[in-house]
């Protein structure tokens, strides 16, 4: 784990509510993994840090972006910030998720905002040979991520819960067509979106990293205010996740943000 501080380079709202950041000086950029997350100073109002996943990442011009969903104190605080400023920030933190050398066929499954950390994993299986599919779901049209975010190399499927952009409905009802040709899914949305996927019969036999969001304190495994319970006992997200298999998690004790 690193501190940096790290200077803004960019920062838009690309959709509604929906920021894209980029951030120079991080050394680390050429060493972070898909999954990975930093720990951010927001700013003067907010003295915890807030968790958000490492989006995409430049190693040649050291730095990384962060594709964030504005929610209430910090990352409206974050959203103010101008290029020039300095972020205080930690990272890269977690495990990120794992890429098996015996898959060739990747499906990426992105809920929301939880699209934030599939590009670089698309990225970076694409440079390993790997087929790439990805779902993307949103509420509605204008929030769903703007395709220029995801490389233009992998077959992107949409879908919008209102219709209103692709297929109608959500994302768990289109996944199961997609199970047979895959080896490997990698998905990142919210806590009930995972919890309808566990129960698709289909995807027992499949391996399933999920990225789980909870609150944090520290972000490094100190405070334990991020542990959760899961098949082989007690976890903590920041340290031990957080990616995990989905049926690694005990769905019943788990709390929804
Ligand atoms: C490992 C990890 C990676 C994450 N990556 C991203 C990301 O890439 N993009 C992104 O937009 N968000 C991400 N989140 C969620 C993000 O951390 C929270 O939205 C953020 O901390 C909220 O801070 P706030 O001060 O703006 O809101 P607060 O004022 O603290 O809370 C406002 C609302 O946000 C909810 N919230 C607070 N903390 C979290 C949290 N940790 N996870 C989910 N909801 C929360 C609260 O329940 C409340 O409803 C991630 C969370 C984790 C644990
Ligand atoms: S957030 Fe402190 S131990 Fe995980």
């Amino acid at each position: 784990m690193n501190r940096v501080m790290a200077h803004v380079g960019s920062n838009s709202e690309i959709i509604p509510h929906v920021h894209l950041i980029w951030l120079e000086n991080c050394f680390f950029a050429s060493i972070a993994r898909p999954g990975q997350f930093v720990m951010l100073h927001c700013g003067k109002d907010t003295l915890l840090r807030r968790p958000l996943s490492i989006h995409q990442t430049d190693p040649v011009r050291d730095r990384i972006a962060l594709l964030f969903q504005v929610v209430g104190q910090g990352t409206s605080q974050l959203a103010q910030l101008k290029p020039g400023s300095d972020v205080d920030l930690l990272g890269p933190l977690g495990n990120g998720f794992s890429l098996s050398d015996k898959s060739h066929n990747i499906l990426l499954v992105g809920g929301g905002i939880g699209i934030a950390p599939l590009p670089f994993m698309a990225r970076v299986s694409k440079d390993r040979g790997c087929s790439v599919t990805m779902l993307l779901g949103a509420t509605t049209a204008k929030q769903l991520c703007p395709r220029y975010l995801i490389p233009s190399s992998i077959e992107c499927i949409t879908t919008t819960d209102d219709g209103t952009k692709g297929g109608k409905g959500f994302l768990t009802d289109m996944l199961p067509e997609y199970l047979d040709r895959t080896d490997q899914i990698f998905a990142c949305g919210p806590s009930p979106m995972y919890r309808v996927m566990a129960k698709i019969p289909a995807i027992r036999d499949k391996e399933v990293q999920i990225s789980l969001e909870v609150r944090m304190g520290c972000g490094f495994g100190l405070c334990y205010g991020c542990s959760i319970r899961t098949q082989s006992g007690l976890k903590k997200v920041c340290k031990d996740g957080p990616v995990f298999e989905l049926n690694q998690i005990l769905w019943n004790e788990f709390v929804d943000i």
